[in-house]
Order: C-alpha cells, then structure tokens, then sequence
C-alpha cells in the first residue's frame, strides 16, 4: 500500500468549465442488493421494465423474447435513456447451440454525408448545437434489432412480447423521481412541439409521481406488434422520422434510402483471456470490447488477487485506463470503413504495455502503442473529450440462454427531436468533429453510411465455456472503465455483486483521474495527487447491471446510482 502525504493543493474539487458533460446525472443513491433466484432473472434500470421481462421468462419466454419486452416498456418508463429512435449492442448466448453472437444495431450516417459534417467554416461546431436537432440524428437500429433477436431466439409469439407495453403506455405509468429530474434538468426539451408537449405539459415539467400516458407510443407498438420493425424502415414510421428531423432548423441529410438500406450486422464477440476465463464483447464500432480488453490485457500481469483492494490496485487500474483509451482514441472506429490494427489484445503486446507502469508514480498522458499491424496507415488521435441516455440489462433465461445487452439514445433525451411517442437519437455527436489533424486522418471521422464509434460494452464472461457472468453499463465512454472496474472486483475478489456496483468509482481515460464524490473521497484523491495523478472529484453516472450465474443459481444487483432492480425466480 502507497501512504503519502495530503496534497491538497493539487487536487481540482469541481468540474472546470468547458470540461466534459456527463451524458446523464446520478439523481438519487439507493441501496444495492444482490438478489437470488433459481431458474430466470432480468436485471434493468426500472422495476416496470424487470417486471415485463420477468412474466415473459415465467411462461417460458427465451431471453431473446424477454429483451423484447423490457426494451419496449424503457422506452416508455426511461425514455430519456433508451428507445426505439436508438440503437445499441447486445451479445446473446444460445445455451441449445453453445454459441455466443454479437449483435451491431449502431445507428448509421446518412449516405449524403461527409467528413466535414461537424465543421461550419472550416471549424467543428460546439457540442450542444451539434447534439440537439435533426442533424445529430443516425438510423436508429433498435426496432429491427428487436424483430432479428426474436427471429432468431424467440419461444413466444412476437405479439405476446407487447402485452406490458401497450397496457402501460395506454393507461399510464408512474413518472419515477429520476426521470422527473432528468426532465427539469434538460435543456432544449422545448425544441418541437411533440416533445415540449410530452415533457413538459402545459408548460412545466412532468412531475415526480405524475401519472403519464403516451397514446402515440401505443399506436407505434400496436404497428409494431402487426407488421414488425418494416414500418420503421419503409413504412410510415420511417417517413415521419424523415420528416421531423428534414424539418428541424439544423435540418438532418437523411433520406427514406438510408432507412431502407439499414442492417443489423452480427459481428464475431471480442473475447480475452483473464485469469482463465474468457471476456467477451463487442468489437468494433465499439470500441467497449477492445478497450475493456486491454485494460484486463494489461492488469493480469500484476497480482490483483493478491494484492486486494487498495490504493496501489486503483493506481495499476487507472494507469491500464490511460494506456488503453491512448490506443483507443487514435485506432478504434467502424472497422467497416477504416482499419484497424490486428494486435490490439495481443498479449505480447499488452504485456509490453504493462511494462510501461511504475507501481509507484503516474505515467502523465500515455502515448499510443504499435500493436501488430499489417496495413499500418498515418492516423490523427481522436479528441478523448466525450461528446456524450443509456440503458443496460442482462437477461437469462430457464433454458440457460443469456442476453448482456446495452442501448441508447446517446445524451439524455437524445436530439430533443420526437415522433410517434418516442424521442430520435443523437448518436452522430459520437463521430469525431474535426476529421483530420495534423498527423493525419482520424479514424472515426464522418463518412456516408459509416457507424460512430462507441463505448458500449455489454460483456459475458464464459468460465469453463459457459456464462459466468454478464455485465455492463451506460455512461458514455466511462462505460468501459465502469465495466472492467466491476469485473475485476468480482473476478479477482469475489466481491459481492451489491459492493462491486456500489463500489465508488476511479477511472482514467487518458487525461484526469477522477474520483467519484462521496466519502472518503478527498482522501483517495489526496493519495494519487501524491503519485502524480491529476486528480477531479466528481459526479460519475453509471449503471451497471449484473448477473452471476453458478452451480448455486443466479445472483444479480442493480446500480444503486439509478432505479433498476434485478427480479427472477
Ligand atoms: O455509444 C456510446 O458510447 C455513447 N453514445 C453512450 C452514451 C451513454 O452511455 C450515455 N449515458 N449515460
């Protein structure tokens, strides 16, 4: 353990101005619990969407069929976070084929589009004009994700998966006190008519406990529940999106072209050795797979288990963040359409990575490395600031198939922009603003039909070949150090789920180190200002949701910075 001097005077207590905006606050700290059950269990942000998928998995619903369900209803009851004018990742387990797949459902870039997309006058626009309107708008690929997983993994009759949804959406739901201060803390939710009228009645914000129908959201899902995910590809839903984002003042180059040409890519999982079980997640346009894997890449060659919780484990951890997002910012973007190196979790590599870390003081800004790379091209390293709702939930059913699954709309409340009862995505605001600098092209700039780089990190880790645990969290591009935070806890000290969710947070991406507020905070920043670490305390916003599954049964806890709850039988 590393004791060292207060040195307060190094220490920033605050979020500068012009810093980086955390996508969404933490309103209200609950308790965590881990919850048991023995056959089933879904772990999501909001009790309404855990219920949902809990009934679908009682009448022998597969994991797949229960996505469904708990995806429609956050939409509804966490529409800031998630939706159908969103997109995400999400891994699924097939216990009857033993085959994990990965499952792209990013939003694209419109056809029409090109790198200067962000710039006006040759210089990239600020981050809050670029988020809200039309033009931050990407195809949103949730709808169709839902129809392809049930296609693929569904027990249940797609129209069955409705039921909770459109019962809520008609009669209403209870605003929860999160999503009632999230409103009051939006900006911009005046924008256009639909969602000023839906947010915001009458003129104030939708309050605490307020009772909320959505009729246009039941209409969507009744279409929905008759016709599938077409009408928001070729149909009526997709010429209304088209429409409202053409009509916006910072109007969106979308046509009905980009919506017909939209498809759910399943890509290989991203998986990585860690003390002999497997990481698996989702690779490229995430960047969550690779980069989780890198930092446990790199932090297996020191003993955690034996060194336990500490200051000199958060040290080793936030050093493993800065070299891995050092990597990250310059290389990973849409394999698709630039490339990336081959080596980026070699483990020769990541070991000499590993070496660059002195247990005993800060690196500073780490340097990108050379992973082995066959097509090595100049690249310019992305601005790490990220432009940056969210959702994760991991599902597993009494068949043994599992989902880890995480969506968006990007910010919370997304572009500001609504139709057909839900609110369209900002996700192009996660392309890179400047497309080149001065040491050349950077890899996630905007090209036509291209995806934006992500951080979502929905991870099943597979022990002996089979789901040991799944795992994620929304938080912007503090989803990736949330994530591999938690597993380490689980995985090297067999930490409570409870503890390892509510365990605060130290995280570093290649700039500051930040501390989570909250007691004992000073302290800990004190001690890695001491090693040389630029240190921030601050809010630090993520939800992670996490299930274990073992020879005992299942155990799941829900973030208690947000409202989830884990249920199951
Ligand atoms: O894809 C990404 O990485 C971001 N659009 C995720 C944003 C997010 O997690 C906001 N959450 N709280």
């Amino acid at each position: 353990m590393i004791r060292a001097p207060l040195a307060l005077a190094a220490l920033v207590f605050a979020v500068p101005a012009g810093a980086e905006i955390p996508p969404e606050r933490t309103h209200a700290v609950g308790a965590a619990e881990t919850v048991t059950a023995g056959s089933h269990m879904v772990v999501a942000a909001h009790p309404l969407a855990a219920e949902a998928g809990e009934t679908v998995l009682a009448a022998g619903g597969s994991a797949a069929d229960a996505a469904v369900a708990v995806q429609l209803v956050l939409g509804l009851v966490e529409p800031q976070s998630s939706g159908l004018g969103g997109g995400g990742f999400l891994l699924y387990w097939d216990a009857a084929g033993q085959e994990l797949t990965a499952h792209d459902a990013r939003e694209t870039a419109p056809m029409a589009a090109a790198p200067d997309y962000w710039l006006e006058d040759g210089e990239p626009i600020g981050f809050w004009e670029a988020v809200i309107g039309g033009r931050s708008v990407g195809v949103p690929g949730t709808p169709k994700l839902l129809e392809d997983i049930h296609a693929r993994h569904g027990r249940l009759p797609w129209a069955e998966l409705f039921d909770d949804a459109i019962a809520l959406a008609e009669e209403g739901f209870e605003v929860s006190p999160r999503m009632a201060a999230s409103i009051a803390d939006a900006r911009a939710l005046d924008r256009q008519a639909a969602a000023r009228d839906y947010f915001l009645p009458e003129g104030a914000p939708l309050e605490e406990g307020a009772r909320r129908a959505n009729p246009a959201y039941a209409a969507t899902l009744r279409l929905m529940r008759e016709q599938g995910a077409a009408p928001f590809y070729t149909g009526a839903i997709a010429r209304d999106i088209v429409a409202a984002v053409r009509a916006d003042a910072r109007p969106s180059l979308l046509t009905m072209a980009d919506f017909a040409a939209y498809e759910v890519i399943e890509r290989a999982p991203v998986c990585v050795g860690y003390r002999g079980d497997e990481v698996c997640g989702m690779g490229p346009p995430s960047s969550g797979g690779l980069t989780v894997g890198q930092m446990l890449g790199i932090l297996e060659r020191f003993d955690l288990p034996a060194m336990g919780p500490g200051m000199l484990a958060e040290h080793l951890f936030l050093e493993a963040g800065a070299l891995a997002f050092a990597d990250r910012d310059l290389y990973m973007a849409d394999s698709d359409f630039v490339s990336m190196p081959e080596g980026l979790i070699d483990a020769d590599y990541l070991r000499a990575r590993a070496r660059l870390i002195d247990p005993e003081a800060a690196m500073g800004a780490a340097a990108p490395g050379t992973p082995p790379w066959r097509d090595a091209a100049a690249r310019h390293a992305d601005d790490p600031r990220p432009r940056g709702g969210t959702t994760h939930f991991v599902i597993r059913d009494g068949h043994g198939d599992v989902v880890s699954a995480t969506t968006t709309i990007e910010m919370g409340f997304g572009s500001r922009l609504m139709t057909n009862g839900f609110l369209l995505n900002n996700e192009l605001t996660d392309f890179a603003f400047a497309p080149a600098g001065a040491d050349g092209l950077v890899a996630n700039r905007v090209e036509p039909g291209k995806r934006p780089r992500s951080s979502m990190a929905p991870t099943i880790v597979l022990r002996a070949g089979a789901p040991h645990l799944a795992i994620g969290s929304p938080g912007g591009a503090n989803i990736i150090p949330y994530t591999a935070r938690a597993l380490i806890a689980i995985l090297d000290w067999d930490m409570p789920l409870d503890e390892a969710v509510a365990r605060p947070h130290l995280l570093n991406r290649n700039g500051p180190s930040f501390v989570e507020e909250g007691p004992g905070a000073a302290e800990m920043a004190a001690e890695l200002a001491a090693m040389g670490h630029e240190v921030e305390v601050r809010d630090l916003n993520s939800g992670l949701h996490v299930m274990r599954i073992s020879g005992d049964g299942l155990e799941g806890a829900a973030d208690p910075r947000r409202e989830g709850i884990a249920a199951g039988r």
